[in-house]
């Protein structure tokens, strides 16, 4: 198999451990150095000062003259921040980034290309894929997956259609998913090995060369007839196949709009509409960007950026003295890959108790709620996870997914006691009030609720599908007594996501134009961290789409340097003394 097919998915870097011990800095100082022995003396003499100031609860020296001191330890206060991680995504291009010039030029011309392209541009798709490689490819069909020619369907259906107004542009194509389909089983490979492999695409982290359209055709043939992969199938039993073999009939109950004749056909179908499709993307950016090495270096960029470092970039975050300080750190959609390594990271696993559920887990979806307790507010850790409670709650009509939601309770420094709960709503956010009311129910007598979500909630909902904001803030506030960080009042404009599609995915209906990201993306007020009304006065709450507690009104993430769709939200309470 071609090493260009192979990358790992998950490349985390375990950061070196920054901690100096006043004791070790003296050991290194040279003894004749008496002005840094003095300076050694005094970060000495201010350890000491927080050491005791704070309780006597273990600290860390970061440098010689700032401790991390979680809030709990400064007595009263709590700092609680909510993230969702957000899953990883295999195409770089998916969403718009804000990245530089050369970036945003080639997606206004790509833009350019799809919405309004130009005669020279839509030409028909057999100067993309030619009349050749069509045959090859019926050849692969019928002679090596024994499947039924589809030399009707080429010359009558396909051959002659134009590129951008017929094909990619055709709704019905992709009601069909005679494209997106095929995409979305040979997009990304995970194989048995913990390795992942890409299909020779656009859309993916593919990095061989596309450089012409033989040069596409001649890996992709490869790929997906001659490769052999070991996988894992849905009993857990590694098994070989070759990608062609993973590809599934397309059902006309689910997708109403294909024909009887079509979805017979639908394998051979598919993996011509879908080397069609992937013909044209690449022709495409070639057509667009400055040159095709030019294309290529700005996805290697991004592939290492948003791609490879993703879940890196993550734990850095998270260890940065914003939030290193945290009490709680309810976070969504994390991996049980980052989970690991977290734990194994030279901060975060030193400084909290990583929490995921040991009973709601599913190991393909691989999307969980987690909670880190820091180690000096809560040094024993969870005391009970109570997720089985909140989860019979509720009916099974409510879209809660295996994962979504942990609750614990645990108990503080100063003996108060908590329950603390992490979810991820769905889509739509209709989960969200029957999850909230579910926790806020099982609260065990003596405890205080403190939850961190993202709760999929939308600036303007649509009755029975979308979860309006404000209506959700006025169920919590009047109904279950609960505030937020943002209070009682919700202002719908304080968004914490701001992402939008691109046109370079299969699904075009759901691209944005450069101009509509705002108007067409998803600009919402999403996540909230809620607790019992009374019980806290908000000391302070802030929002981040930048890594350095700075929040970019307007800009649209995830960045190269922010590696969510969803901004961080901190926020520092202080313990109302009349309860
Ligand atoms: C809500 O936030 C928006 C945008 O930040 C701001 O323009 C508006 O004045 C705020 N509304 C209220 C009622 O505070
Ligand atoms: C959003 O809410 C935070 C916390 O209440 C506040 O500090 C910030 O000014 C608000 N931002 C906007 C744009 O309204």
């Amino acid at each position: 198999m071609s090493s260009a097919f192979t990358r790992k998915v998950i490349n985390g870097r375990p950061l070196i451990a920054r901690n100096v011990s006043g004791g070790e800095m003296a050991n290194r100082t040279p003894p004749r150095d008496i002005q840094r022995i003095a300076c050694v003396l005094f970060a000495m003499v201010l350890y000491t000062a927080v050491y005791y100031q704070s309780g006597g609860a273990r600290h860390y020296l970061m440098t010689s003259s700032s401790a991390i001191t979680s809030a709990a330890a400064r007595a009263g206060t709590l700092q609680v921040t909510t993230w969702n991680v957000a899953a990883i995504n295999n195409n770089p291009f998916e969403y718009w980034i804000t990245y530089n010039d050369e970036y945003e030029k080639l997606m206004i011309q790509i833009e350019q290309f799809i919405n309004t392209p130009t005669e020279a541009q839509d030409v028909p798709v057999h100067k993309v894929f030619t009349q050749d490689m069509f045959q090859e490819l019926d050849h692969e069909l019928t002679e090596r997956a024994k499947w039924k020619s589809v030399a009707e369907y080429w010359e009558k259906e396909y051959a002659n259609r134009k590129i951008v107004s017929e094909f990619l542009k055709d709704p019905l194509l992709g009601s069909k998913r005679l494209a997106s389909m095929p995409d979305r089983i040979t997009n990304t490979i995970n194989l048995a090995n913990g390795e992942a492999v890409f299909r020779p695409t656009v859309i993916n982290m593919y990095q061989g060369s596309l450089d012409n359209q033989q040069q596409w055709w001649s890996a992709w043939k490869e790929f997906m007839f001659r490769t052999t992969l070991s996988i894992n199938d849905k009993t857990g039993q590694t098994v070989k196949q070759i990608p062609y073999q993973m590809l599934q009939p397309i059902s006309p109950a689910k997708y109403p709009d294909i024909t009887p004749q079509e979805a017979q056909d639908s394998l051979p179908l598919q993996t011509l509409c879908g080397a069609i499709f992937d013909a044209i993307l690449v022709h495409m950016m070639n057509e667009c960007a400055a040159s095709p090495k030019a294309w290529q270096a700005l996805k290697k960029t991004m592939v290492e950026k948003l791609n490879k470092q993703k879940t890196s970039k993550t734990l850095n975050i998270l260890a940065d003295s914003h939030y290193v300080k945290s009490d709680i750190v309810t976070l969504q959609e994390v991996s049980m890959s980052l989970v690991e390594l977290a734990r194994k990271h030279a901060i975060l696993g030193k400084q909290f108790h990583i929490i995921v559920s040991s009973e709601f887990l599913d190991p393909v979806r691989d999307q969980n709620s987690v909670v880190f307790l820091n180690k000096d507010s809560f040094p024993a850790g969870v005391d009970k996870e109570i997720t089985s409670q909140v989860m019979k709650q509720f009916d099974e009509n409510v879209p809660v997914a295996v994962g979504d939601v942990l609750a614990v309770t645990a108990t503080n420094v100063q003996g108060d006691r908590y329950l603390i709960a992490s979810f991820h709503g769905d889509t739509n956010g209709l989960a969200t009030k029957p999850v909230v009311q579910a926790v806020n129910a099982i609260v065990p007598a003596g405890h205080t609720l403190i939850f961190g979500l993202d709760a999929n909630t939308y600036e303007q909902g649509k009755p029975g599908k979308t979860q309006d904001v404000s209506e959700f803030a006025q169920f919590f506030s009047t109904e279950l007594h609960l505030t937020s960080c943002w209070g009682d009042t919700v202002n719908a404009s304080n968004y914490t996501t701001f992402n939008a599609r691109t046109f370079l995915q299969p699904q075009l209906q759901k691209g944005c134009r450069s101009t509509e990201k705002r108007s067409k993306g998803d600009v919402n007020p999403k996540d909230f961290i809620l607790f019992p009304e009374k019980t806290f006065s908000i000391q302070k709450t802030w929002k981040d789409n930048t890594g350095e507690a700075k929040y970019t009104e307007n800009m649209a993430f995830p960045t190269l340097d922010f590696p969510s769709d969803h901004g961080i939200l901190a926020t520092i309470l202080a313990k109302n003394s009349n309860i």
